[in-house]
């Protein structure tokens, strides 16, 4: 007699890296991510610490749990409580012809901090990522790098304090020594440990996490911050650049660098739902910010995954799913007055607002949003 294994529902496993974020129908688990990387919870002391530190009320991203968590974000602002200024760098790597909802979030909340401790930014461009991971061309991936530039600029940065650079037009000199000198203390185990690379992926993969390592250290832009060696560096990102900067951090004394802070982001999800982010590699599950108004409402209305009731009738009755609609999940992203949204969490959540209702509303948010960039976006002139 053989013997018939017992049917155990596998839990799906889920996978968050720079280049793929997937999990089971439940979605992202965050607070296993946070354990499995290592990182630190964002708790409510240290955003009270931030509105004090700042004298602005905290950005609705860090009031809604959004940006969840950090590495060493305390120590940044134990340093600007004793009046010394840090620096921030984010990024970008150019897959799209514009920024998608989701890209907004980590530019959004950087603004956020560069205008509250009015501190200086870089901004780095990965065209040479999306060349080495996408089909792309090197022409088409820095066309796509200065298209991106246009968006990144109509988030309204200090032109004055911010430094944005591509890597195929700036890599060298300062940067290039200290790509080298990271890359001198990551073994092959190690970088495929951390990335999981494999066996049959090209060696310039495996040599990349350096490149977006070094804008972390302030001796990478002499132009900037000559004589400012040891200036402290505060990245906002989603999540999933947490490996990078995991590497990074693990170099960093051994080079007499300073260890980079991060704030970190949870996704703004596909429209399918939050099993995934919403993504450039899956054109369908995305909101480009170049969408019109009328792509946009149709976009909500015919693909946001609803957790309201299939009938009119039944909605009234039991009410919406909130913890899994997009719609009440892409509102908590963007509309800004927390009373407002409490209403319709509520209207829904009791079943007195309809799925439509919701989604009308979200698509006047949204469009709102976007007319407000495309404008932003028309100042920017293209040059330098
Ligand atoms: P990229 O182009 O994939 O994403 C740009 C930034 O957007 C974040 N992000 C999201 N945030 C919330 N919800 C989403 N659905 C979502 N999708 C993407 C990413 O975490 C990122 O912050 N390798 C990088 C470019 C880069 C970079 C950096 C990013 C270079 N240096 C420093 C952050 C910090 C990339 O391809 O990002």
């Amino acid at each position: 007699m053989t013997a018939v294994a017992p049917k155990v529902e596998k839990e799906e496993e889920q996978v968050v890296n720079p280049w793929e974020v997937s999990a089971g129908k439940g979605g992202i688990g965050y607070d296993k991510l946070v354990d499995q990387f290592g990182c630190q919870r964002l708790d409510a002391a240290t955003i009270d610490r931030v509105a004090r530190l700042t004298g602005r009320p905290p950005h609705r991203f860090l009031r809604r749990g959004l940006f969840f968590a950090h590495r060493d974000f305390n120590e940044i602002l134990d340093l600007y409580e004793k009046g010394e200024k840090f620096y921030l760098y984010t990024g970008r790597g150019p897959s799209s012809e514009s920024l998608h909802l989701g890209h907004l979030v980590p530019f959004m909340f950087t603004k956020y901090l560069q205008d509250a401790f009015k501190v200086p930014l870089v901004i780095q461009l990965t065209d040479d990522e999306k060349f080495l991971w996408k089909n792309l061309t090197v022409n088409e991936s820095k066309r796509l790098a200065r298209e991106n530039a246009k968006d990144i600029i109509a988030c309204g940065f200090d032109v004055e304090k911010t430094f944005m650079f591509s890597d195929f037009n700036f890599v060298g000199g300062a940067f290039y020594e200290n790509m080298v000198k990271v890359a001198r203390c990551v073994t092959y185990n190690k970088v495929v440990g951390i990335f999981g690379f494999s066996q049959e992926d090209h060696i310039r993969k495996i040599s990349f996490p350096p490149v977006q390592a070094v804008p972390s250290f302030p001796s990478s832009f002499p132009h900037l911050f000559s004589g400012m060696e040891q200036l402290r560096c505060l990245i906002p990102c989603a999540i999933d650049q947490d490996p990078y900067f995991r590497m990074t951090r693990d170099v960093a004394p051994r080079i007499g660098c300073q260890k980079p802070s991060l704030t970190e982001s949870r996704f703004f999800p596909a429209l399918q739902g939050e099993s995934t982010k919403m993504s450039a590699s899956d054109p369908n599950s995305a909101i480009y910010v170049t969408d019109s108004e009328e792509e946009i409402k149709k976009q909500v209305n015919k693909y946001a995954f609803s957790g309201g009731q299939d009938s009119a009738e039944l909605q009234r009755e039991l009410g919406a799913n909130l913890e899994v609609d997009v719609p009440v999940k892409y509102l908590n992203f963007f509309l800004e007055d927390d009373d407002d949204l409490e209403q319709i969490k509520k209207g829904y959540g009791d079943g007195n607002l309809l799925t439509g209702k919701v989604k009308n509303l979200l698509g006047d948010v949204l469009s709102e949003l976007v007319k407000r960039h495309t404008r932003a976006r028309a100042q920017v002139t293209g040059d330098g």
